[in-house]
C-alpha cells in the first residue's frame, strides 16, 4: 500500500531559523526540524516532505498541488502569511486539504497585528507556542486524521 504523505509547507525568513530571533524562535535550523520530522515520521509510517519558500504564490502553487498529488495533510507555518494573507485563506478553502497551522512562537501573545490567524480560520488544527516541538506535535495529529 502506498505510504500517506504528510507535507511540510513553510513560509517566509523560516529559512533564516537557527539565527533569526533565537530569543523567538530558538536555535533549532529549519533542517533540523525536518529531519527530525521524516525520522518521526518514518516511525509513524507517513511519508513527509518538507519545503519552504519566501513567496507567497509558491505556497499556494503548492496547496493546488497538494490536492491534485491527494496528500493525507499538510502542516503549514506561513510565517507572516498567515496574518495578511486572505489568498492563503482561499486556496485552504479551495483544495479542501486538511491544514494544520504551526507556529513556533504564540503569536496571539505578540504583538497585535500577529493575533489574526487567515490560515486559522481555514485551518482543522492549530499548534503554535512550542517551538520546534509544535511541528512534532502537529505531525502527530496530523498521522492521526
Ligand atoms: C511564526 C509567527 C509569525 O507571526 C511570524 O511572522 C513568523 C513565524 C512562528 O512560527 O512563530 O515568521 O509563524
Amino acid at each position: 500500500m502506498k505510504q500517506r504523505k504528510i507535507l511540510v509547507l513553510n513560509g517566509p525568513n523560516l529559512n533564516l531559523l537557527g539565527t533569526r530571533e533565537p530569543e523567538i524562535y530558538g536555535h533549532d535550523t529549519l533542517g533540523d526540524i525536518s529531519a527530525r520530522l521524516e525520522a518521526r515520521g518514518a516511525e509513524l509510517g507517513v511519508e513527509v516532505e518538507s519545503r519552504q519558500t519566501n513567496h507567497e504564490g509558491v505556497l499556494i502553487d503548492w496547496l493546488h498541488e497538494a490536492r491534485r498529488e491527494d496528500v493525507h495533510a499538510v502542516l503549514l507555518n506561513a510565517g507572516a502569511y498567515t496574518h495578511t494573507s486572505i489568498a492563503l485563506l482561499d486556496a485552504i478553502k479551495a483544495t479542501q486539504l486538511r491544514v494544520i497551522e504551526v507556529h513556533l512562537s504564540n503569536p496571539e501573545t505578540r504583538e497585535p497585528f500577529r493575533h489574526l490567524s487567515y490560515v486559522g480560520i481555514a485551518a482543522v488544527d492549530c499548534v503554535k507556542g512550542l517551538g520546534a516541538q509544535s511541528y512534532m506535535i502537529a505531525l502527530e495529529r496530523a498521522a492521526a486524521l
